[in-house]
């Protein structure tokens, strides 16, 4: 059982520059508002290098990096925080696998994607990169944690 105090799990998604060049924000939004998870924040943008280099920085040392941060900042992305118990690992679960060749069906990326440099979607890989990411933005609006339904 949580304490009082206890932060609610909450993960970063991001709708990345070929998921919104190509049109599907909708989509993305929509198979999380339908899970059922709370959306507390949201917010688009052209990432910074110097974030996007931040965000990614646990793969700094990986030869697609460079790469990985020129797309990032191609164009704009939808940055949002959702919020419940569970969200992150359900949130992969979604998403689906890195590659979307490799990605089952009925995920997004399964669905939707075709390259593993061009996956649509970001999501935060645990609990506390969750907390660490959605930290980066300002992105929880002040009075947007009020509920709407009953928790
Ligand atoms: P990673 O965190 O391993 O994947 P995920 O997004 O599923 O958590 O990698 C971050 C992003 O880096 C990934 O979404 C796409 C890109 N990437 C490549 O372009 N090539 C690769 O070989 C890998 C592993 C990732
Ligand atoms: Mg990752």
């Amino acid at each position: 059982v949580a304490s009082a105090s206890a932060p609610v799990e909450k993960s970063y998604i991001m709708i990345k520059p070929d998921g919104v060049q190509r049109g599907l924000v909708g989509e993305v939004i929509g198979r999380f508002e339908r899970k059922g998870f709370k959306l507390v924040g949201l917010k688009m943008f052209r990432c910074p290098r110097q974030l996007a280099e931040e965000h990614y920085g646990e793969l700094k040392d990986r030869p697609f990096f460079p790469k990985l941060v020129d797309y990032i900042t191609s164009g704009p992305v939808v940055c949002m925080v959702w919020e419940g118990d569970g969200v992150v690992a359900s949130a992969r679960k979604l998403i689906g696998k890195t590659d979307p060749l490799e990605a089952d069906p009925g995920t997004i990326r399964g669905d939707l994607g075709l390259h593993k440099g061009r996956n649509v979607v970001h999501g935060s890989d645990s609990p506390e990169n969750g907390l660490r990411e959605t930290g980066e933005e300002e992105l929880i609006t002040e009075g947007m944690n009020v509920s709407v339904t009953a928790n």
